[in-house]
């Protein structure tokens, strides 16, 4: 497959990145049996590989403006393109061993994500997406799952962070949800849930309380897998309002519609 030279400097970054984070992710499996756990060797492979993206795609792309989960946002001469980077979505999986945890790159240029690329380290799933371009898995192209009806729908979801609210909210929502689907998940890495959406995997996407960092290259992977992506009002403000569904047309339609009624509840 020939990538575009843009997903190729992309590429290189979440590779070296991915490398660093697999060596921090082998020593968190040892860590894991003492005491003193690895909570804060996790956050030091955090800011290590957010270094090496930043480093990276800074040496290739100079002007660029560049967010970072950890570092925050750091300006560039060149005001319309502005990495969105997310070093190791799934944190919590990671720190307990779970390889369920990834890179994720988006490019903003204008106010419209343009390219997006997430890195599962721990099993080499690449997905790469680039606006007009089709979105792939590895060398494979990507489409949205085509099961239409919620009822055959497996739908992934989060659980509200222990102190930070809305679980009444999630109450509601959970139980009108549950009651029409196959089956819910929670796997706790959200540019993998998008991910996963755009490779078929996943029928169906919602979650509140996202950081850009967490959104940004699921969103144009969906999008161009064919889904559709929306904030929960089914505007185009998610990061603003910081929640998020996704799916194919009409899981995106049908389960947008469930949310709104639990809201009602
Ligand atoms: C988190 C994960 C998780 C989601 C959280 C995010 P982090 O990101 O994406 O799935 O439910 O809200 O903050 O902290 O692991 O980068
Ligand atoms: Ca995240
Ligand atoms: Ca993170």
């Amino acid at each position: 497959m020939l990538r575009s030279a843009l997903l190729n400097v992309m590429l290189q970054a979440a590779r070296k990145a991915g490398r660093s984070l697999k060596r921090d992710f082998g020593e968190v499996e040892r860590l894991q049996v003492s005491l003193k756990g690895p909570g804060n060797f996790v956050s030091a492979a955090d800011r290590r590989a957010e270094e090496i993206l930043y480093e990276e795609l800074t040496k290739v792309r100079p002007g660029y403006g560049f967010l970072g989960e950890e570092g925050g946002r750091r300006d560039g001469t060149d005001k319309t393109n502005t990495w969105i980077v997310d070093p190791l979505d799934g944190t919590t999986n990671f720190l307990h061993g779970i390889p369920q945890f990834a890179v994720s790159i988006g490019l903003e240029r204008d106010g419209v994500i343009v390219a997006g690329l997430i890195y599962n380290p721990a099993n080499d799933e690449l997905f790469t997406a680039e606006r007009g371009k089709g979105a792939f898995l590895n060398d494979r192209r990507l489409r949205v799952a085509a099961r239409a009806r919620l009822e055959d729908a497996v739908v992934a979801c989060a659980l509200p962070h222990r102190g930070r609210g809305g679980l009444d909210e999630f109450r509601k929502e959970f139980v009108l949800v549950q009651e029409k689907v196959v089956g819910l998940r929670r796997f706790g890495a959200a540019a993998l849930d998008l991910a996963w959406i755009a490779a078929g995997r996943l029928d169906a996407y919602w979650e509140r309380n996202l950081s850009p960092w967490d959104m940004a290259a699921g969103i144009v992977l969906v999008r161009e897998a064919g889904g559709y992506v929306s904030d929960l009002d089914g505007g185009d403000a998610m990061f603003a309002k910081r929640h998020i569904i996704a799916g194919n047309e009409a899981m995106h339609r049908d389960l947008l519609r469930v949310l709104q009624q639990a809201a009602t509840t």
